[in-house]
């Protein structure tokens, strides 16, 4: 094995199928946003559809993949740009409703499955910055 480090391994992004995965995953939540008036009413744009590309892009990277979103967004600094907007524990239940609902839709192979889970379900819980 010598010479062989993990930067040889496919990444998780290439795992669970790049690209159309991330954009799967990301309409399929939005879907779910845009359903739920409590949690659509927080998204200041009336088009999902920057909000979406933003959060894939966060996605994409954070996973392996392109680092498109530091190119166009600079550092992530995700709860500094939650800030501005109130993300109770109901915010919070609500987004990871949606978005395990998302990752259902993939059928993901394991253990890609539950990792992505857990880190969705852990970043929510990072992300609350208002108890009321
Ligand atoms: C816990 C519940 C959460 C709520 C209610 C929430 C809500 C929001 C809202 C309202 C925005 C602004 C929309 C926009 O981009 O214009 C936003 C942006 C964003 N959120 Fe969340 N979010 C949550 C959790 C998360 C988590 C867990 C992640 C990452 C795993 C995440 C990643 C992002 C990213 C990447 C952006 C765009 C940041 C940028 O401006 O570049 N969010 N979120």
């Amino acid at each position: 094995m010598d010479g062989v480090t993990t930067q040889d391994l496919p990444s998780f992004y290439e795992r669970v199928g790049g690209a159309p995965t991330f954009k799967a995953l990301v309409d399929r939540f939005y879907e779910g946003v845009a359903g739920d008036p409590t949690l659509r009413a927080m998204y200041p744009e009336e088009d999902l559809g920057p909000a979406s590309d933003r959060l894939r892009l966060f996605l994409e990277q954070y996973w392996g993949g392109p680092k498109t979103y530091q190119e166009t967004r600079g550092h992530p600094r995700l709860r500094m740009r939650h800030a501005p907007f109130a993300v109770t524990p109901d915010q919070r239940d609500r987004w990871v409703t949606h978005m395990l609902a998302a990752v259902d839709s993939l059928d993901l192979p394991e253990p890609e499955d539950a990792e992505l889970r857990e880190y969705l379900v852990r970043a929510a819980q990072f992300m609350i910055n208002r108890f009321e």
